[in-house]
């Protein structure tokens, strides 16, 4: 339709939440045979957060939405959407989105959860733009929140020390003018091997009483084909907003492991000053991670309005995303 002016999504606020108990790497030398020196080598890790006892996925996504909504300057009552991306929810249902929606006072809005492992957040902030500038919403709240303490085996060395638990939210809302200027998203089952959980409803239901359901990963091959799909990611986006490498201001990646984010970094030419990393104090948040960081990079007024960010994640499936847009 000519003349019919384009409809985009923006970010209106961010907000975040790490629980207060904090794991440094000493804690897993009594656990594991494993070193700080190793730890911080191989991973970039010092310190994770992980949820206190009653302490839920749900009261983290609380408080990263109601911050996010604080930022924004906006009611949740004002929402139509909420999509929370998650693999630790508390319940298969009722949906993560619409224990949400109750808790923070929000609704009747269409409530949902989706699981991607570390990509659901940009899916879910996908979907949700998608739904803005098609019109069927205005206003959008968008979580990453997870417990990874819940389903890390703390007797497994190459897993136990990458994990924590956390939550971020990004309202997004309707605009003129851009906003998110690129979104990919993918997907390839063909590697489910490589990182799972050992169980759940379908699978080794019978071995969940006794042991659990834990992540296990195949550390150095997911590295390989992280480094290969988030560098391709990042250079694919940069093209599709067709900007320049150089034009990115903000590198907000996955934070699995320092080495791949510098990998990234690398290939888009971007100084290390320009990359917001968390990994240190936040360790592997999944689906938190990356709207951990946004609103980590915000609050310390790194990233300011107008500049051009660019989130990238990689996980368990494997799933991918990535999106692009101007604060
Ligand atoms: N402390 C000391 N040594 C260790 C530890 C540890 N915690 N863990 C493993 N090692 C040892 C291994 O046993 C191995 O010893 P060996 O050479 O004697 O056999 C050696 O260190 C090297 O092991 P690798 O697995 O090859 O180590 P690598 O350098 O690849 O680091 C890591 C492992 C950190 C897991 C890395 O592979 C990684 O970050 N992978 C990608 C993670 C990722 O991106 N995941 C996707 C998102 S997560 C999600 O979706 C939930």
């Amino acid at each position: 339709m000519s003349g019919a002016r384009r409809r985009y999504a923006r970010v209106a606020g961010t907000g975040s939440y790490v629980p207060e108990r904090v794991l440094d790497n000493a804690h897993f030398e009594r656990l594991v045979n494993t070193n700080d020196a190793w730890i911080r080598k191989r991973t970039g890790i010092q310190r994770r957060h992980v949820v206190a006892p009653g302490e839920t996925t749900l009261d983290m996504c609380e408080r990263a939405a109601r911050r996010a909504l604080e930022a924004a300057g906006l009611e949740a009552g004002s929402l139509d959407l909420i999509v929370v991306g998650t693999t630790t929810p508390d319940l298969v249902f009722p949906n993560m989105g619409v224990l949400l929606q109750e808790r923070i006072g929000a609704g009747p809005c269409m409530a949902f959860s989706l699981e991607a492992a570390c990509a659901g957040f940009v899916y879910a902030l996908s979907l949700a733009e998608t739904m803005i500038v098609g019109g069927r919403a205005q206003r959008a709240l968008v979580v990453g929140g997870e417990m990874l303490s819940r389903i890390t085996d703390y007797e497994d060395r190459s897993t136990c020390i990458l994990f924590g638990d956390g939550a971020g939210a990004v309202v997004l809302e309707a605009a003129d003018e851009p906003g998110i200027l690129a979104v990919r998203t993918g997907a390839d089952g063909r590697y489910q091997h490589l990182l799972h959980t050992t169980a759940g409803l379908g699978r080794h239901f019978d071995r969940l009483p006794h042991e659990g359901h834990y992540i296990r990963m195949q550390g150095s091959e997911v590295f390989r084909k992280a480094v290969t799909v988030l560098s391709d990611l990042a250079v694919g986006l940069v093209a599709d907003a067709g900007l320049r490498p150089e034009d990115i201001d903000w590198l907000v990646p996955h934070q699995a492991n320092i080495r791949i984010i510098q990998a990234i970094a690398e290939k888009l030419a971007l100084p290390e000053d320009k990359i917001i990393i968390t990994i240190e104090e936040h360790g592997n948040t999944s689906t938190a991670s990356v709207p951990l960081a946004l609103d980590t990079g915000v609050r310390a007024e790194r990233i300011r309005r107008g500049q051009t960010v660019l989130c990238a994640a990689f996980g368990g499936g494997f799933t991918w995303g990535g999106a692009l847009f101007r604060y």
